[in-house]
């Protein structure tokens, strides 16, 4: 059976033209269609529930408050049933009558069948040079981290066999578009893989959701695999902000020491105010970058900003007094000054980081 797999989003003109000639191309294949709609504001859900009313292999999944290609795609492909998975896009822009030798190839003898745009036969049709560029040098990009090497690692229509996705199922990273080059990135490197060509049309209707956040998402899945199963982006992301941080601190300390000098010499008690001013100030800064940027996707709002935004606070207070024992013991020891200055700081930000994450941000 073929699972076929439509995700869609603001694609209510497009259903209706396109699944009475899908139905029309695999009445010769046991399959269904299962359409992932993301609540859209155009109502594609009830649309498709409507055409599918009558028709048994038609299903419908409205997530609500959910967004995302791959996530919808991966949903899609758990909840099917079929012994070939696939994936189209809603909007007529994949070639379905090649739907039938993806199934037949993935039946005889292939992991994965992909509707391939760059290999002979094949073409991404009418495209202005940007688009062009974007997808050559994102293809060249994702080719680096694939453990399967193809011509189309992004292609957005392909078919895998059940067992081989779900052997993968827990690996995937659902941000983002790149659901192909994901699987191609988890599989074995032995998975017999084979490229199919097809020309990729325009639109029926509607537009292209291929937005910036979807390229900047596309980036972090690059690091993600590559540097970031060392390092996590979060921490970078929090190191950065935690360098920007710095620079308020000292600014923000200059700013308080030169009103309470007023002219005269910084007592012992005015340095103390100046400093315990400046930290809050980069403690609020820090807070304010980390929530809009950092932990972006566990992105804390209203009240629970405000209790996050206490217990950041308190995480800090530690974070400054693991500083302060690690450097302080260090100089003891008759470490170098500096050096003990700097060991002190990182052990405070990764202790910042390690609380911040167990406590404030939780994903
Ligand atoms: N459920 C859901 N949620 N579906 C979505 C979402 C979403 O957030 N975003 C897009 N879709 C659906 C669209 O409705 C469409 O059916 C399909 O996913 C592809 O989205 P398009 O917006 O049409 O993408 P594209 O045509 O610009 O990009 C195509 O080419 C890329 C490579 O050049 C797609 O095939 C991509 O998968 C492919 O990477
Ligand atoms: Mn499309």
């Amino acid at each position: 059976m073929l699972s076929l797999i439509l995700p869609t989003f603001n694609e209510a003109k497009n259903l209706p033209e396109l699944l009475p000639k899908l139905e029309e191309v695999l009445k010769g294949i046991p399959h269904e269609i299962i359409i992932v709609d993301d609540d859209s504001p155009d109502e594609t859900w009830r649309i498709a529930q409507e055409i599918g009313h009558d028709i048994d292999d038609i299903h419908v999944i409205r997530r609500v408050g959910r967004r995302g290609l791959s996530s919808a795609v991966i949903e899609g492909f758990l909840s099917a049933k079929g012994e070939v998975l696939a994936v189209m896009d809603a909007d007529g822009q994949h070639d379905m009558s090649v739907l039938p030798r993806i199934y037949e190839s993935v039946m005889r003898k292939n992991g994965m069948v992909i509707g391939s745009r760059y290999i002979e036969g094949g073409s991404v049709g009418e495209w202005d040079e940007r688009r062009h560029l974007m997808s050559r040098v994102a293809t060249s990009l994702a080719l680096k981290v694939c453990r399967v090497k193809v011509k189309d690692p992004m292609s957005g229509f392909f078919a895998i066999r059940r067992e081989l996705f779900h052997s993968t199922a827990k690996q995937l990273n659902p941000k983002g578009f790149k659901i192909l080059l994901d699987l191609l990135v988890c599989v074995p490197k032995e998975t017999l893989v084979e490229e199919i060509p097809f020309t990729f049309s325009t639109r029926l209707h509607g537009e292209s959701k291929l937005s910036r956040r979807v390229q900047i998402e596309f980036l972090e899945y690059l690091y993600d695999v590559t540097v970031g199963r060392y390092i996590p982006l979060t921490f970078v992301k929090y190191c950065i902000v935690g360098a920007f941080g710095v620079v308020v601190h000292v600014t923000a300390y200059l700013a308080f020491s030169a009103l309470i000098r007023e002219g005269g010499d910084l007592t012992v008690m005015g340095f103390g105010l100046a400093v315990i001013g400046a930290t809050e100030v980069a403690i609020v800064f820090n807070f304010l970058l980390n929530n809009a940027w950092t932990f972006a996707h566990a992105r804390l709002k209203g009240l629970s900003a405000f209790i996050g935004f206490l217990k950041f606070n308190g995480a800090c207070l530690f974070g400054a007094l693991a500083n302060y024992a690690v450097s302080s013991y260090l100089f003891t020891l008759a470490w170098p000054e500096l050096s003990a200055v700097i060991i002190g700081a990182f052990t405070g930000v990764v202790w910042n980081y390690t609380m911040s994450k167990m406590f404030a941000w939780k994903d």
